[in-house]
């Protein structure tokens, strides 16, 4: 089933926490979505090791279609969107969002207020699910990429509108 009939059933995509034996399928995902620029073997093999990392992996009819990595630095508050990866085939079914929304409950539950992210400023597609995700545009950092573009900074709040933005 590919993205047509799974945006009408985005309900339908699986949420799980990602382990060991997911390294193989993530690795795949990693070097289909982002090519060459994919996360190395050794990076997922860490991250999915990593007791400050939640690795979120969505699942749709038993294939693995998307992957969100949350880092949860002990020594503040804030949780990092480090990476956030969905197939083409499923571009803009929703997944994204869900993936997100995993993400944060992760954040949450780790005691985390706020969560932010860092993405290019041509990144149209990941720039209109964070928005409709609830982010806020808070900074870019200049010439933060590879090729120069800068990086657009988003946040969003954990735990409730009235708590305050970490400096
Ligand atoms: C960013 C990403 C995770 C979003 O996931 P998603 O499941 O496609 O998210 P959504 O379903 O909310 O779709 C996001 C937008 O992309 C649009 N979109 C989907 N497929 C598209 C395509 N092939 N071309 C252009 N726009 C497309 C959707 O219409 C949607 O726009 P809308 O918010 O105005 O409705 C996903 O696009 C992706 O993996 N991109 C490549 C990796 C990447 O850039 N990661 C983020 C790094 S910061």
């Amino acid at each position: 089933m590919r993205a047509t009939s799974l945006k009408r059933s985005h309900s339908e995509v699986d949420v799980r926490g990602g382990g060991a034996d997911d390294l193989d399928g993530l690795v795949a995902l990693e070097q289909v979505v982002f090519a060459a620029d994919a996360m190395t073997r050794r990076s997922l093999k860490r991250f999915l090791a990593s007791q400050t990392a939640d690795v979120l992996i969505a699942e749709f009819a038993g294939e693995i279609v998307g992957c969100a990595i949350v880092l949860s630095h002990p020594k503040t508050s804030l949780a990092r969107l480090y990476s956030i990866a969905v197939l083409a085939d499923y571009a803009g079914a929703g997944v994204g969002p869900v993936l997100l929304a995993a993400a944060e409950d992760a954040a949450r539950a780790r005691g985390r207020n706020e969560i932010r992210l860092e993405v290019h400023e041509n990144n149209e597609r990941a720039i209109s699910c964070y928005r409709k995700s609830g982010y806020d545009e808070f900074g870019r950092l200049c010439g933060y990429y590879r090729d120069f573009g800068d990086a657009l900074r988003f946040r969003k709040r954990l735990l409730g509108s009235d708590t305050r933005w970490q400096t």
